[in-house]
């Protein structure tokens, strides 16, 4: 085994050497070391060449791949490969594949066709679990262990018989009791209550809404039983390998919510995610940087890796653009700048056959002489500047809270409007505090925010007592608490918090609202003072707050949308709408005026900042997005351009710079 390479940022990615004859084994490690390949992620999906058949085990091509790995210094983060099996497995074992809402089996063909409860299927992974742990524990080339991947990804919810039997049994445990369970789903309603635990059903598709409650807990259940199986390849792995970090790869981009990685996430030796740009949202590079907060959240604060993202294209989308010059290595340098001290890339080598054969790697199908792989090798080059970096921390004085239990309920049936999104107001704030040079920590709602100086609470519609407590707390301290509309209204249990709205948030806003005005999709209101509110609006009267904006038109004109109270030396600010960005905007340089934060540096909208710091030193993160050079105040080093810059530097148009501060 070896460490971690740290001596640069960890440069690579998936290598599926099974797609390709042995005589391209040679060329690969010697354009690895022309990309400065310091590590790759193998055998994610080899489970059909290391087990042909049922227990007959074939590692020899296994044993070369790491055999030369090892050998030209490549650190191999080494996949347990029980991410999809084989076909002779689906077809001995019919009964592992999962089953979606309507009923319908979802057959192999494709990958992860995994019932996530069935007990055969998780004997057939651990063993080989345990083969791949036993043989290759003591091996040079071996860095990490990757297990499985991206859980969740294709085959959750599933609503199978298996996974009806285990989900009693994981409510038994709630709840112990059914009056328990009766009364946390509320049962009461349209004669749903259960006398018989057997009775219980996943939630399959029924005649019109379901239960929110009863999906709720489905999303729950569906997230710990992966982990629990995660935990058992785990446990498998440490019995032979007690030192060697184990990983599994989360998906923190936005439209996956499948897992709460919060729970997942203290049961990672280093926390590691995938992350694609999606091009449809309106803000893709807004969201990138959500997401690596996200992550660094998920992390403690800690580094954590990038196990995957793309040089280009992915294959995913119904139209699949490829990256602009420049868009790989600021993408890249996104995540490092949000806390990776890892690049790994979803893959290697682009394959020649299925279904991701037009998704872009690190070699193109173009092959070695190609813009795409020259651009790699100068990113390879920079993450072997940017060692210094390493296990350095990124600065934030902002916490905003994420919850992705708030998150599946407000996704859940019969809401007051289907078109309200959970993320939207919290990728809005953190893409305007972004373009002023403001680095949040995207934290859950339990994390200590005892040092932030501005908390963002953005449509936390369900809420714990302690949480919310937590909140109160901050705001007594001394923060600059920010909650936007729909938040504080459920407990726990997705029951309604009664006596007006805001529920949990009510006394330390000082306002309560009465009833809930949903926009319809593109309805704007109008806000006194100038600009307007969209998505949302909520009937409020303070009690207690100052009105800093009310609705001009509309039924509710004349009603507070926008309210500060003064709490201690700290705020409570309410939005009931979402302010269009410049109004918004407004508020947030207030907001940020009153709370002290200094901009991490001045610079033009469209141009990123961010600062990583160590006991050592403190990096300048700049990255422009725009189209024109820029220039800043700041003296140091430049690890990307390798060169000393300052007092006045300029940033080129689509570049970055990573500043060593003198
Ligand atoms: C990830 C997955 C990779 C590859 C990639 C394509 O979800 O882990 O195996 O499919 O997406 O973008």
């Amino acid at each position: 085994m070896r460490q971690w390479p740290d001596d640069r940022v960890a440069f690579g990615g998936d290598y599926n050497p099974e797609q390709w004859p042995r005589e391209v084994w040679a060329d690969d490690l010697r354009l690895m070391e022309a990309a400065g390949v310091s590590f790759v992620t193998l055998g994610v999906f080899s489970w059909s060449w290391l087990e042909p058949s049922k227990g007959e085990y074939v590692f020899d091509w296994l044993d070369e791949v790491m055999d030369r790995l090892g050998e030209h210094g490549i650190a191999v983060d080494l996949a347990t490969a029980t991410a999809t099996p084989p076909p002779w497995l689906s077809a001995a074992y019919p009964e592992i594949l999962p089953v979606d809402r309507e009923g319908r089996t979802l057959w192999p063909g494709s990958r992860q066709a995994w019932c996530p409860s069935s007990p055969v299927y998780r004997d057939l992974a651990l063993a080989l679990t345990d083969r791949m742990a036993e043989r290759y524990h003591e091996h040079p080339a071996l860095a990490m262990w990757h297990v499985s991947n991206e859980y969740a990804c294709h085959n959750l919810p599933c609503y199978c018989d298996t996974c009806a039997e285990a989900f009693r049994r994981w409510l038994e445990r709630r709840y112990a009791t059914l009056d328990a369970l009766n009364e946390a789903w509320g049962t009461a309603f349209w004669s749903q209550r259960y006398t018989d635990w057997a009775d219980v059903l996943p939630p399959r598709i029924t005649t019109t809404f379901g239960n929110p409650t009863h999906e709720l807990d489905y999303h729950r259940f569906g997230s710990d039983t992966l982990l629990d199986f995660f935990l058992a390849e785990k446990e498998v792995i440490r019995r032979h390998s007690p030192d060697v970090p184990v990983t599994t790869n989360f998906m923190t981009l936005s439209g996956f919510r499948l897992l709460d990685y919060h729970d997942w996430a203290p049961h990672q030796d280093v926390v590691s995610t995938d992350h694609y740009v999606v091009d449809a949202l309106p803000h893709p590079r807004a969201e990138l940087s959500f997401h690596g907060d996200l992550t660094r959240g998920l992390a403690g604060g800690a580094p954590w890796m990038l196990m995957e993202h793309s040089t280009s294209a992915v294959n995913w989308q119904p139209v699949n653009p490829a990256k602009r010059p420049g868009d790989t290595l600021l993408d890249s340098l996104t995540h490092v700048a949000r806390g990776a001290d890892t690049l790994g890339f979803f893959q290697w080598r682009q394959s020649r056959a299925g279904s991701e054969k037009f998704h872009s790697a690190l070699v193109p199908h173009a092959g070695e002489d190609s813009d795409r792989f020259r651009e790699v090798c100068a990113l390879g080059a920079v993450a072997g500047r940017l060692g210094e970096v390493v296990g350095s921390r990124v600065e934030a004085e902002v916490a905003l809270l994420w919850d992705y239990e708030a998150e599946w309920a407000v996704a859940g049936p019969c809401m007051p409007s289907a078109a309200l999104d959970y993320v939207t107001a919290a990728h809005t704030v953190h893409r305007l505090l972004r373009d002023r040079g403001v680095t949040c920590d995207v934290v859950h709602p339990d994390a200590d925010l005892s040092g932030y100086r501005v908390v963002v609470v953005p449509t936390l519609y369900l809420v714990s007592d302690e949480a919310a407590a937590s909140v109160a707390a901050a705001a007594e301290a001394g923060a600059h608490v920010v909650v936007t509309y729909f938040s504080g209204i459920a407990d726990p249990d997705d029951h309604v918090r009664l006596g007006g709205y805001p529920g949990a948030f009510r006394e330390l806003l000082g306002v309560r609202v009465e009833e809930l005005f949903p926009l319809r999709v593109g309805e704007t209101v109008a806000l006194e003072g100038g600009g307007h509110g969209t998505v949302w609006s909520e009937d409020a009267r303070t009690a207690g707050a100052e009105v800093l904006q009310s609705y001009a038109d509309g039924p509710l004109a004349g009603r507070p949308a926008v309210t500060r109270r003064a709490v201690g030396p700290g705020a409570a600010w309410y939005l009931g709408t979402l302010p269009d960005d410049a109004t918004l905007g407004r508020l947030l340089d207030r907001i940020v005026a009153e709370a002290g934060i200094t901009p991490v540096a001045a610079v033009p909208t469209g141009v990123e900042v961010t600062r990583r710091r160590s006991a050592t030193g403190s990096w300048l993160f700049v990255l422009n997005h725009t189209d024109d050079d820029c220039t800043l105040q700041v003296t140091g080093h430049d690890l990307v351009a390798g060169a000393d810059v300052g007092p006045v530097t300029t940033v080129p148009a689509r570049t970055a710079a990573v500043v060593r501060e003198a």
